[in-house]
């Protein structure tokens, strides 16, 4: 998914520069690790580059939404299937349903170990210019009163296991689900779960991300749901939550189809305030990230 996104941000890009790439292919990456295939004219003449690019203003803003929203964004978010994976654009009711899906998951992810030691790694509460670009700094998580102290008390897998006997699982996953259930739309990405097809499910999230972005509108995507259908192919769910994940399983197929899977969640809407937004890793650093690998 992360590649197919990274795909996609190339494309809107070179898109602006107002680049041909009708030549170039784009897929899953093969056995040399290569996901994009082009080539580019040796002297690119340019009217400059935007200053402030789409791709540079997307975010994730963990706000509450203002209820309401523009009926004609829904096509236009519909519009940006890329093969397989395709977008549902859901208001009204039926948000309650993905809402209970989503704390459902969650309840599951507060119960698994390695879902907690992983989220707990990457929160960083501190102030620093580092702390903001590194990892997942708590000011951009629109905490509620008290928040913070909640994140780490259960920071600790003894400690949350200890805390779970008393089923606080609960009471983290309803917190997760409130924002998603008062939100004016929320999309989803499906299609079919193999490597193609989560490379276009990345590429079109990220389309969807963008566009979102382009219309002056914020987006949070919720994993939670993929996360837990990808953890029940791989065993990764701990024995007393089976009966729930399959449940969600099941509803799953009922909406998107038997040989589909849901591959995100996002609500999108208007932020209600202003928040802290996450800060990027150098390009250096990234390039070199990517060096070392290769
Ligand atoms: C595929 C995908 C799934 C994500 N799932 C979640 C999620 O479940 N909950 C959440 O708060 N943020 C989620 N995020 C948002 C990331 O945490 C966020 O992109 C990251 O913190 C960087 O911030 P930025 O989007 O503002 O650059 C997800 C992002 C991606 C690309």
């Amino acid at each position: 998914m992360a590649l197919g996104a990274a795909a996609e941000n190339l494309i809107s890009a070179a898109k602006s520069l107002g680049l041909d790439l009708s030549s170039w292919n784009f897929c899953a990456p093969g056995p040399d690790d290569v996901f994009i295939h082009g080539s580019l004219a040796e002297h690119l003449e340019t009217d400059g580059f935007p200053e402030n690019p789409t791709w540079k203003r997307r975010h994730t803003n963990r706000l509450p939404y203002v209820p309401e929203i523009s009926s004609h964004v829904l096509p236009e978010l519909e519009a940006c299937h890329v093969g397989q994976a395709k977008v549902n654009a859901i208001t009204g009711a039926e948000i309650k349903t993905l809402a209970a899906w989503v704390r459902q998951a969650s309840e599951v992810r507060f119960q698994t170990r390695e879902v907690n030691e992983w989220f707990a790694s990457s929160l960083r509460y501190g102030n620093a210019l580092q702390d903001l670009i590194e990892g997942l700094n708590v000011k951009t998580l629109a905490l509620p009163p008290g928040g913070v102290g909640l994140l780490k008390l259960m920071s600790n897998w003894n400690r949350m296991q200890w805390l779970n006997r008393f089923k606080v699982y609960k009471l983290f996953a309803s917190i997760e689900a409130i924002n998603f259930q008062k939100t004016p739309l929320v999309i989803a990405i499906y299609g079919p779960s193999e490597k193609a097809s989560i490379f276009e499910a990345g590429r079109c999230l990220q389309k969807v991300w963008l566009k979102v972005t382009e219309l002056g509108l914020s987006a949070h995507p919720y994993y939670v749901v993929a996360d837990l259908l990808g953890r029940i192919e791989s065993g990764g769910v701990p024995l007393q939550c089976m009966r729930q994940a399959e449940n969600i399983k099941m509803q799953v197929h009922e909406k998107f189809g038997k040989n589909r899977t849901l591959h995100c969640l996002m609500r999108v809407g208007i932020p209600a305030g202003k928040i802290e937004f996450s800060g990027r890793l150098p390009i250096d650093e990234i390039m070199c990230k990517a060096s070392i690998r290769s």
